[in-house]
């Protein structure tokens, strides 16, 4: 079956791109000979003056080239091979004889819009579904099909630097004011409008284009000299992003430079020999399994075998708890799952407090330009609240993020059981408390959940949704589905202590309680753990959470865990030296103005210890990482994740586990669970039975298995 159809309209070839067997139009070798064939037709063709490319996919234009292509990528020349082949294939558009235009309606991604950017005119719908840009970075590759280089020309350097080095795509309006695209129209009249434009391009030629960005742009992008304070300026940018961990957007920078100082041809050459070099380097081959987990991840429901049938979608969700967590839930709820959400708590002024920053949630996309004026408003009725049940009865989904406390949170579960109605799902916010516990009196147990947000909320991407025993299938799949809606990637993990991301996150941070007892510099260990890749180190971490909450958690692990888990003394003599962390100003760093600065020194005095000045980087690296490394594997060898997928998943969306490794899980693969063994062992010898190797990981080794 063929990929493209072509009809005329009025003097104009409309080629329809309609990959068969797929949900998304996407690039291959196949389909670029295919549309060379396409292409040569419509030129041969004297009835035809013009061209419009548009798609025949409901809610996307062109989602790139196609990835599953890069796993099966076996050296550097055939990855090279491949953009020069895209590269050959924008060539082909840009010089054609008649002129094309591109009408884009949905995703217009990598490959697709460089697709775009080849045409002479792009026409795009101002659809929310619409979203342009270059994420290649984010696949730890760079443009290979000329994006590098037309993109650069056609909006400027600055512009085309801020897109490309970020994977950034950008939404209908944005693009049109940066130039990416020339028009932007309804989707009724995408079609008609490309066509108009095709034949006004082919009688009278296209007008040249007026460069944008005023005197900055004069100065800076069209100098030599102007141009190489922005190369450096980005250089920063990058390295200090990056950590030099991945060398994809330093690539495109350098590649973006060579065709700019020496040429297209020069630049187009660099594209593909750096895109050929990336695209079978490690990095990218952790970012795109990555991809495809978190894709295989939006149509999973959680359950074994196939969803219930005919499930209807939660329509109007019940917060219960109004404060920052409930609060930012409902807010985060109204802005991407656009349901109708009714917050409760005891008192009013609460109620009031929380409708407020629910609703900032949504003032932020706006000041964002994310969200128009009406969208705003419209969204931010969504949000009711008060002190009674009214608006709960009708709630499919009622969220309780009150006080972390089994009775509290049983007695809210019992006052709902009493006050809804029978197919109400209702799920906690816990972080702690085992959902079986919360359910052990409830009359609709198998109504009950666990729904783990991150703070916040609206920015953390992923949500843990934990099942007891005895919740249905029917109520996990709901959860899991709305907190899809929500906009988070979802894993559903087996109610025990911790669930699976503070399971993991739990000894690590213990570990570097342990080190600051020690007198291991603050600086120094959260500087290891960045270099490694983390966002932020743990010491940060224990700061940003505050430290009555980690002690807390730490107690709760520790009565189930026993001695491997004993919180190390430090946290305590924190709280008894009145430091919460950033909370309250008063951690392990200093906080001015609600700024993070540089180490509390006072803060060695407060733990007792003598700062030492001979810690060892590489050993205090070891210690934390192989902590966490050990729990991932005891915890997947008890199945707390149903699979390595979403136990790495949830260590790099959760707590920020360095994307270019994969995950605890494909870390511990890549290292050998042997490997991982031997050095638990000596860990265990230097420092206590905490790094006993897990009993998984020794049969693992034992086996010669792995996790994948
Ligand atoms: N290659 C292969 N498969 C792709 C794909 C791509 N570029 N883009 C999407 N798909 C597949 C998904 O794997 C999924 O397949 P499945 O149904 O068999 O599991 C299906 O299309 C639908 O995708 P989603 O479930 O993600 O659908 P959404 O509607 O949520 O999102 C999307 C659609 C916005 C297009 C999203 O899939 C996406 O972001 N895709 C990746 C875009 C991208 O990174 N493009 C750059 C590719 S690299 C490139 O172009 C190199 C070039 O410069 C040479």
């Amino acid at each position: 079956m063929s990929a493209f159809r072509s009809d005329i309209t009025n003097g104009v070839a409309v080629i329809t791109f309609d990959l068969p067997g797929s949900p998304v139009n996407t690039i291959s070798t196949s389909v670029a000979t295919e549309f060379g064939a396409v292409l040569d037709e419509a030129e041969r063709n004297p009835s035809v003056r013009a061209m419009v490319l548009i798609s025949g996919k409901r809610d996307s234009f062109v989602a790139g080239a196609d990835i599953e292509q890069f796993g099966r990528l076996t050296s550097q020349a055939e990855a090279e091979a491949m953009s020069r082949q895209a590269q050959a294939m924008m060539d082909r558009v840009e010089g054609l004889l008649k002129p094309i235009v591109a009408a884009i309606h949905g995703a217009c991604l990598g490959g697709g819009y460089e697709l775009a950017l080849a045409c002479d005119w792009r026409v795009a719908t101002d659809h929310d579904k619409t979203q342009i840009g270059l994420p290649e970075i984010q696949l730890g590759i760079i443009p290979g099909a000329g994006g590098t280089q037309r993109l650069p020309r056609l909006i400027g350097v600055r512009a085309a630097l801020d897109l490309i080095l970020a994977g950034k795509s950008e939404r209908a309006s944005k693009a049109l004011r940066l130039g990416m695209v020339d028009e932007l129209v309804p989707p009724s009249t995408l079609r008609a409008t490309a066509i108009h434009a095709a034949q006004r391009l082919a009688d009278r030629g296209a007008s040249e284009r007026r460069p944008g960005g005023g005197i900055a742009g004069a100065l800076l992008d069209r100098t030599p000299i102007g141009r190489r304070i922005v190369y450096s300026r980005a250089r920063q940018t990058v390295l200090k992003k990056t950590g030099g961990h991945y060398p994809a957007p330093l690539a495109a920078l350098e590649v973006v430079q060579a065709g700019l100082e020496h040429g297209m041809p020069s630049g187009m050459r660099e594209e593909h020999r750096r895109f050929g070099e990336l695209a079978v380097g490690d990095v990218s081959r952790k970012l795109v399994q990555i991809f495809f987990a978190t894709t295989a991840l939006k149509k999973d429901d959680g359950v074994e075998g196939a969803a219930p049938a005919d499930l209807p979608p939660v329509r109007r969700l019940g917060v219960i708890g109004a404060g920052f967590m409930g609060a930012a839930i409902a807010g985060t709820a109204a802005l991407n799952a656009r349901v109708e959400v009714r917050l409760k708590d005891a008192e009013l002024e609460r109620v009031g407090r929380g409708i407020k920053s629910a609703i900032r949630v949504l003032d932020d996309r706006f000041k964002r330009r994310r969200l128009s004026k009406p969208e705003h408003a419209r969204l931010s009725q969504l949000v009711s609240g008060g002190t009674d049940w009214s608006g709960f009865r009708r709630a499919d989904l009622i969220i309780e993020a009150v006080f972390e406390d089994l009775d509290v949170k049983r007695a809210v579960l019992a006052e709902v059981e009493q006050e809804t109605s029978g197919h109400t799902v209702f799920a906690s916010n816990t972080s702690t408390i085992p959902i079986a516990d919360i359910a052990g009196e409830s009359s609709r147990p198998e109504q009950v959940i666990g729904m783990h947000f991150f703070s916040p909320v609206e920015k953390m991407p992923l949500l843990e949704v934990i099942p007891h025993a005895g919740t249905s299938d029917e109520s996990v799949v709901r959860a899991v589905r709305f907190g899809r809606r929500m906009g988070k990637t979802v894993i559903v993990v087996r109610d025990s202590p911790g669930f699976w991301v503070n399971r993991i996150l739990l000894p690590y941070m213990n570990e570097a309680g342990v080190l600051l007892a020690e007198g291991v510099p603050v600086d120094l260990i959260d500087g290891v753990i960045t270099r490694y890749g983390f966002p932020v180190g743990p010491v940060t971490l224990l700061d940003e959470v505050g430290l009555d909450v980690a002690s807390k958690a730490g107690a709760v692990m520790h009565q189930h865990f026993g001695a491997r888990l004993e919180p190390a003394p430090v946290l305590q003599r924190m709280l008894d030296d009145g430091r919460q962390g950033r909370k309250n100003r008063r951690g392990f760093y200093r906080y001015e103005n609600g700024d993070k600065k540089g180490v509390d020194e006072t803060v060695y005095k407060a733990l007792g210890v003598q700062p030492l000045d001979d810690a060892a980087p590489t050993m205090v690296e070891q210690r934390l990482i192989y902590a966490m490394l050990n729990e991932a594997a005891m915890a997947a060898g008890e199945g707390v994740v149903r699979s390595a997928r979403d136990g790495d998943i949830g260590a790099v969306f959760g707590i920020g586990f360095p994307p270019f490794r994969g995950g605890p899980l494909r870390q511990i693969d890549d290292l050998g669970p042997a490997r991982v063994v031997e050095v638990l062992h000596g860990l265990e010898i230097a420092h206590g039975e905490r790094f006993k190797p897990a009993a998984h990981l020794v049969e693992m080794a034992e086996r010669g298995e792995s996790f994948y």
